[in-house]
């Protein structure tokens, strides 16, 4: 028998193994201890220097780790037809990463320029055509008072390998989704438009609630009923051929592929309206589908056991889908502007 709160070798985590549950109220839950790691990688950034991944480590004391303030972003990059690899949207990103530290008082030791060249040459020393990057704007170790002001502010990118989300099927076929019982933070509790490390303990607890409840994913309603988001994605609707999204002034992350396929959208002629939308609006709709640098765009095929509707994954929402892919990863060129090559 393992000793109380101590890895022995026989402990899951150690080995890897996540065939052990643990019972909760009834409920077989998943054990969090063990599980497989993203793919490791040769290098990591940390704070201006390419240290090996075993190095890329922070102190138990990092300020962050504790309280979770704490900006982050997700980006994507693809090997596109032309064999070269693209970051999409690598500028937008980084200035929402910047605009979660003006909103959280986080001041970068690094230039957002640094930061830029700090994912491509992540992805370039790695020898990664394609992958995820994840920069992050944190708090070190110190004093370990809320307040903290003279804790230093750290900086970080790491690339993994990553490939759809929410799985190839769910691109193709789409996803079963459940309303959360959990509300998404009101705007005067958190601050929505910011990438905020901590903020993310919402999502996490809708996404466990929904996948041990079966379901894929999560969709989050604000706390005056409304439509927001899900647990890591915007959400669009699309009814009589027009597309419907929460606006801004909702509690949801201002997305960039949201922005993405509004443009294109527009681009095929499809009108476009940002508003409020109703809980039995999303069961009604004609389809539905989420926005996210992880999840891409990823269709949704039934909402709390009603089918979205034909439950197939409507015309819509292809459209759209083929057009993202095409300029990400295939031949299209119109949007240059988007791709930043490595
Ligand atoms: C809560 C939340 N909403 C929406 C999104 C989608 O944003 P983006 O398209 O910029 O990745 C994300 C992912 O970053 C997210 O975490």
């Amino acid at each position: 028998m393992a000793a109380k709160g101590r890895c022995t070798s026989r402990c899951g985590a150690r080995q890897g193994n996540s065939s052990t549950v643990i019972a909760l109220a009834g409920t077989q839950l998943p054990d969090y201890r063990g599980g497989p790691m993203v793919d490791k990688v040769q290098k990591i950034w940390l704070d201006g220097e390419m240290v090996a991944w075993e190095n890329a480590q922070v102190h138990i004391l990092t300020h962050s780790l504790h309280y979770g303030l704490g900006a982050f972003e997700g980006i994507r990059a693809y090997k596109r037809a032309n064999g070269k690899t693209s970051v999409f949207k690598l500028r937008e990103h980084i200035d929402r990463l910047f605009d979660t530290c003006k909103l959280t008082l986080l001041v970068p030791r690094v230039t957002r320029e640094e930061m830029m060249t700090a994912c491509l040459e992540t992805l370039r020393v790695n020898g990664m055509p394609e992958g995820y990057l994840r920069p992050m704007v944190f708090l070190g170790e110190g004093d370990m008072g809320i307040y903290a002001p003279n804790n230093p502010v750290r900086s970080t990118v790491i690339a993994w390998k990553w490939g759809a989300y929410l799985g190839d099927e769910a691109l193709r076929s789409g996803i079963r989704c459940k309303i959360s019982s959990f509300a998404r933070h009101h705007i005067n509790v958190s601050l929505a438009k910011g990438k905020i490390m901590g903020q993310y303990t919402n999502s996490v607890l809708a996404k466990r609630e929904a996948k041990f409840g079966g379901y894929d994913e999560a969709i989050l309603l604000d706390t005056n009923g409304f439509v927001s988001e899900g647990s890591g994605e915007n959400i669009f609707i699309v009814k009589k051929g027009v597309l419907h999204t929460p606006d801004l002034s909702s509690s949801i992350l201002e997305g960039i592929t949201r922005d993405t396929v509004m443009t294109l959208a527009r681009e095929l002629g499809i009108e476009v309206r940002e508003g409020r939308i109703t809980r039995d609006q999303l069961w009604l709709a004609d389809e539905c589908f989420f926005t996210g640098t992880a999840a891409e765009i990823t269709p949704v095929r039934e909402v709390d056991n009603r089918p979205i509707g034909d439950g197939v994954v409507g015309p819509v929402t292809k459209k759209l889908q083929e057009r993202f892919f095409d300029i990400v990863k295939g031949s299209d060129t119109t949007h240059r502007e988007w791709l930043t090559e490595v």
